[in-house]
């Protein structure tokens, strides 16, 4: 890995995440760039991928917004400085004290999942003496080429409402005294890598604002979500997700109607590749089977390999001795605390360091302390400096 500290990291206590903070930035100008291309692209940053409060402050500073799934997300965002109108709010579940939080903050607007939601917060709205602005989340029943726990966008998911209601809860809305309907939300799903699939996504989206049209109702806002994917296996090779055929899909594809703005809320491609978490060997085991590499690292600390059966790239940063076949398992009593089976790496010893790359998101935020492990703490390029 390149530019790591190894000698001021190799007296630190293991595991813990590291950040290529130079990285990052390089990551958010090439978005900014974007972004002077399209002057009514809008990003609001998938705050889910990563609430580190370092992270979110250097995203803030770039002049992003953010883009929350919870209460606590809203408030860790309040904390790094986002003001409240670049915020947009999402879920299927929102509690009152969350909804109240979003109205008493003035959010941008909230991506409303069903009726039942959009009457809660006209309540909660009204007791203030306020209006809330929404956008409405839409189940496009889009698939996308990606792993079945993370694609949402599918008429079987749990997300968003029929695109064949629209006309409906639009009308319903139209009634409501304290909100404003102001957006249409759509996302269909995360790490996806073929830009055919946010085609399919425009198409749709052309589809049904034709079709409101047709009915005199336009919004001011379309928002497109999040999802594209980094590159898991060549880390050093595509540092920076490919931004420019990401928002050329979405301009040449998608019809926007004139003052339009369109929003995405990426949160992977953002912070996936700048972090990575550090860990020790701490035993080479042999079996009559095979050879297990031991780590101070397991699922408690970086869940996707368990949960989703992802591949993180693994480097010994300490040895470069010719390659063995390993695999690599944490310390946590459970079956699936495996990063990678049959794993080719430089002859590991005890002590030496690992890396296990693209884990900036969905990494250090979906750490736990099972097994009353304590949660790893994050480094960034400037601490060792
Ligand atoms: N917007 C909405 C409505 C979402 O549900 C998500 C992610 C995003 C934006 C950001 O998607 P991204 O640009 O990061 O793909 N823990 C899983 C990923 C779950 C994604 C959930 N939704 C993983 O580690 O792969």
């Amino acid at each position: 890995m390149k530019g790591f500290p190894i000698e001021k990291a190799t007296n630190l206590r293991t595991p813990f995440y590291y950040y290529d903070t130079e990285l990052l930035r390089r990551t958010l100008q090439a978005i900014r760039k974007e972004m002077e291309t399209h002057p009514d692209y809008r990003l609001h940053y998938a705050v889910k991928a990563n609430a580190n409060p370092r992270i979110l402050e250097i995203i803030r500073k770039e002049g992003f917004g953010a883009d929350c799934v919870s209460g606590g997300e809203i408030e860790a965002c309040i904390r790094a400085g986002f003001s409240g109108d670049s915020i947009v709010f999402a879920g299927v579940g929102k509690s009152d004290w969350e909804i109240e939080l979003g109205i008493e903050k003035n959010i941008a607007f909230f991506n409303v999942e069903s009726i039942p939601e959009l009457e809660v917060i006209n309540q909660l709205a009204a007791t203030r003496q306020k209006k809330a602005r929404v956008a409405f989340r839409i189940n496009p029943n889009v698939g996308a080429h990606t792993h079945a726990n993370i694609t949402t966008g599918l008429a079987e998911n749990k997300f968003g409402i029929d695109m064949g209601d629209m006309e409906k809860v639009i009308g319903i809305a139209a009634g409501m005294e304290h909100v404003e309907p102001v957006g249409l939300h759509f996302h269909i799903g995360s790490q996806i890598l073929e830009m055919d699939d946010f085609k399919a996504l425009c198409l749709r989206i052309n589809e049904l604002q034709d079709r409101l049209e047709k009915q005199g109702i336009t919004v001011k806002n379309i928002n497109v979500g999040g999802g594209l994917g980094i590159d898991y296996s060549c880390p050093d090779e595509v540092p920076v997700p490919d931004f420019s055929s990401y928002f050329r899909t979405y301009a040449e594809h998608l019809q926007l109607r004139p003052g339009q703005l369109l929003h995405f809320e990426l949160g992977r491609a953002v912070v996936g590749q700048c972090g990575s978490l550090i860990t020790k060997v701490l035993y080479v085991k042999q079996t009559t089977h095979k050879q297990f590499a031991i780590v101070d690292a397991g699922m408690t600390d970086l869940i996707r390999p368990a949960l989703y059966g992802a591949c993180h790239r693994i480097e010994n940063l300490s040895n470069k001795d010719a390659e063995e076949t390993y695999d690599i398992v944490g310390p946590i009593c459970e079956s699936s605390d495996v990063f990678a089976k049959a794993y080719r790496l430089p002859r590991c010893r005890r002590n030496d360091l690992l890396a296990l790359r693209s884990a900036g998101a969905y990494g250090e935020i979906m750490a736990m302390q099972y097994n009353c492990r304590p949660l790893p703490p994050a480094y960034f390029t400037e601490d060792f400096a």
